[in-house]
């Protein structure tokens, strides 16, 4: 997030098409002033229309000073002092993504990418042979190629929960699917490869009352807002 906007939530509208469901690109920021500043402090804007901002958005001012002084400052003294030198500012990481997710910031884990986090927390679930694992019709491919390679080793089964008549993903279907067996819940919140916004709240309130562990790929939604995680 850019140091001129830290803390500041778009103010941001969904619309929703008729009969479809709602698609996380009609998110508009709304407030004109705002997005003049965050245009000012991302200095691809000044040159191109970048539009692929789901799959990586052009870095702002902040992040690019900060990554770059970085390398340099690992370039002078080394890899490890540089960590060591930037610790409290790297600490500091865990709770403003707590912040924005409504989390502690020691809930918080950093991996490299959103394939990496969403393996290293599938793989924490203590599979046993004859478990269910369902997940969104619209799963991210990346999570959900390796989710079946395992579901062969482990004996688990993947199943599909059904999308509703607007194309997004059905919470009722999902409630029918629910058994002891269901050990854990895969969602995609904002897909990036068809622009669908998946009911995260309405899902997470259906599976308050299960056993079932809850996985949500909130990469993408996070661009947006933080909203559905604390479902
Ligand atoms: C919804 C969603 N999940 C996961 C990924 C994979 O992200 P990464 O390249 O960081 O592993 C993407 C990438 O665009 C995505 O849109």
């Amino acid at each position: 997030m850019a140091a001129g906007t830290a803390g500041i939530r778009c103010p941001a509208a969904v619309s929703r098409r008729r009969g479809g469901p709602a698609l996380w690109w009609d998110r508009r920021v709304t407030d004109t002033a705002l997005l003049s500043r965050l245009r000012a402090d991302t200095p691809g804007c000044l040159t191109q229309v970048h539009l692929n901002n789901a799959g990586s958005a052009l870095p702002p001012s902040v992040v690019l000073d900060a990554v770059t002084a970085h390398l340099r400052r690992e370039a002078e003294i080394g890899g490890y002092e540089a960590a060591a030198e930037a610790d409290d500012r790297l600490q500091s990481v865990y709770s403003s993504l707590g912040r924005l997710v409504g989390a502690p910031a020691s809930s918080i884990a950093l991996t490299s990418s959103a394939t990496d986090s969403f393996l290293r927390a599938f793989l924490s679930v203590p599979f046993e042979a004859g478990d269910r694992v369902l997940v969104a019709q619209a799963e991210y491919a990346s999570n959900v190629i390796p989710v079946l390679q395992a579901s062969r080793r482990l004996g688990i089964t993947v199943e599909a929960i059904p999308d509703g008549a607007d194309g997004a993903l059905d919470p009722e279907a999902l409630r029918g699917m629910l058994d002891e067996r269901v050990k854990l819940v895969s969602i995609v919140h904002a897909p990036s490869h068809n622009g669908l916004l998946n009911p995260a709240e309405a899902v997470g309130q259906v599976l308050r009352a299960s056993g079932s562990a809850t996985l949500e790929d909130a990469f993408v939604a996070l661009l947006g807002s933080a909203e559905g995680l604390e479902a």
